[in-house]
């Protein structure tokens, strides 16, 4: 009969098992506490109660080591269940070296997938088990948030700025995919599947579809949109036109730290991107000129992570 009642989601990621064993202990503690005092007051009420052989409640006036107890136990739990939680948000933050790549773009009100290999998909999401992903999500429009229950992990999916999510999943199966973020008149509909399968299953489902990689289809938008004329792919380009290159070299910039106009320094991450296509004039790199326009309203979300995923894909050769 308990089968039958979704008292909880399916266990189908590697995080899921200690998730759960956090949920149930405060699950556990709660009810220990709620029926401890509940026993307690209805005692005392029950003992104490006006009766005629005269038992009186003995007021006790100031105790150090009542005091200390009812301070120092509570205190105890909640450091120990903060400790507990803080090392299992780190652990569902820190992504494995051997994730595989996804994009996530949400709109209302549908996921717009993007796998490594090219593949496209809409609302649904298809992987192998046992091979770690990392999502990288962003949204065309409002706030939504990509919410998988069977793996325990929710994430919200913001316009203007890119979110990271991964899991590794456990279990072949087929799970469900919400959007946990109220979003519009279509928000209830703004959801899918997930299916897992074995690698051999998923290698061939992947043969069965087309489709550019990321990384090959931002190679052919830096060509259309020109970005090839102020910067170099090549390391050994010294000019560009018969002039200097107005724009820094790209190949293997990525995950690297550059030096800004005017000081500091910022670490070239997706966001960071981004952030150089949409307001070119924000962040300008040291030694250069601010005289890239800006491409807002001219890419799209997708082209945008097709065009970091290429920049990504450069790699300095010695
Ligand atoms: Cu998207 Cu709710």
């Amino acid at each position: 009969m308990w089968k039958d009642i979704p008292l909880v989601p399916p266990n189908a990621s590697t995080i899921a098992t200690q998730v759960d064993l956090l949920y149930w202990f405060l699950v556990a503690l709660t009810v220990f506490f709620v029926v401890l005092i509940g026993i307690v007051v209805v005692g005392l009420c029950t003992w104490y109660r006006k009766c005629d052989d005269g038992r009186k409640a003995v007021q006790i006036e100031g105790s150090t080591t009542l005091e200390l107890l009812w301070t120092g136990l509570p205190l105890v739990i909640v450091i120990g269940l903060f400790a507990w939680g803080t090392s299992l948000y780190v652990t569902m933050q820190k992504v494995p070296p051997n994730a595989v790549d996804m994009y996530v773009v949400g709109k209302q009100w549908m996921w717009k997938v993007q796998h490594p290999s090219g593949v496209r998909e809409n609302q649904d999401l298809h992987i192998a088990v046992g091979q770690p992903v990392r999502m990288t999500m962003t949204s065309e429009d409002v706030i939504h948030s990509y919410f998988i229950p069977a793996f325990r992990t929710k994430q919200d999916v913001v316009p203007g700025r890119y979110t990271q999510l991964w899991f590794e999943p456990t279990k072949v199966g087929t799970y469900h995919i919400f959007c946990a973020e109220y979003c519009g008149t279509g928000h209830s509909r703004m959801v899918g599947k997930v299916t897992v399968m074995e690698r051999d299953d998923y290698e061939r489902w992947l043969s069965g579809s087309t489709g550019e990689a990321p990384e090959v289809a931002g190679k052919n938008l830096f060509e259309t949109m020109r970005c090839s004329s102020c910067h170099p792919i090549d390391p050994a380009t010294k000019d560009i036109g018969g002039a200097p290159p107005r724009g820094p070299l790209l190949a293997g910039i990525y995950g690297k730290e550059i030096d800004l106009k005017g000081g500091g320094k910022e670490l070239v991450t997706d966001e960071y991107i981004r952030e150089s296509i949409l307001k070119p004039q924000a962040k300008i790199v040291a030694n250069y000129e601010p005289v890239m326009p800006t491409y807002e309203g001219q890419l799209g979300e997708e082209q945008i992570l097709q065009l970091a995923a290429y920049i990504k894909s450069l790699k300095v050769t010695p």
